[in-house]
């Protein structure tokens, strides 16, 4: 699986053991940095790896920052991105099963390496279900397509 993974300073050590995680586990990772813990803002490596979820140039995003809540709000800014910070493997097994979720956020300074690891195994290895999900993903689809951005008027179709 190709997957882009990107972090602030408060996530960089999390993003380095979860992307060396990845890359051990047999996955082609692409690290849009940070790279070191010097102070950075978090929307810019969002943005980075939300393009590329969104764009079909990764099958699924790692965002890392101290709570995972900014690069969440930030990367469900793109469209077609369905970012979810997960605190643990149970919900990161539903996010994928009924939410199709394709950005993973992690929480760099309330996560311990162990459970990131596991939150990261249940994220990539769990499939969407589909069927009645999917006609609900659909609908969030369609959300994005009324209210573009820039606009808060509805756009009637
Ligand atoms: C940085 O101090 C911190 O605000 C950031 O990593 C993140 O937790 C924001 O949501």
């Amino acid at each position: 699986m190709r997957i882009f993974i990107g972090s602030d300073h408060a996530g960089f050590a999390l993003k380095e053991h979860v992307k060396s995680y990845l890359e051990r586990s047999g996955h082609d990772v692409v690290d849009v940095g940070t790279h070191s813990d010097e102070s950075v803002d978090y929307p810019d490596y969002a943005l980075a790896v939300a393009r590329a979820v969104a764009s079909g140039e990764a099958d699924l995003g790692v965002l890392v920052c101290g709570t995972g809540l900014g690069m969440e709000i930030a990367a469900n800014k793109v469209r077609g991105v369905r970012a979810v910070q997960v605190m643990d493997p149970e919900l990161a097994v539903m996010a994928r099963k009924h939410n199709d979720a394709n950005v993973l956020t992690l929480a760099g300074r309330h996560t311990d390496p162990q459970t990131a690891e596991r939150i990261v195994d249940a994220f990539v290895s769990t499939a969407f279900e589909g069927g009645r999900h999917e006609r609900r993903v659909g609908k969030i689809a369609a959300i994005e397509q009324q209210y573009r951005p820039g606009s808060a008027d509805r756009k009637e179709s």
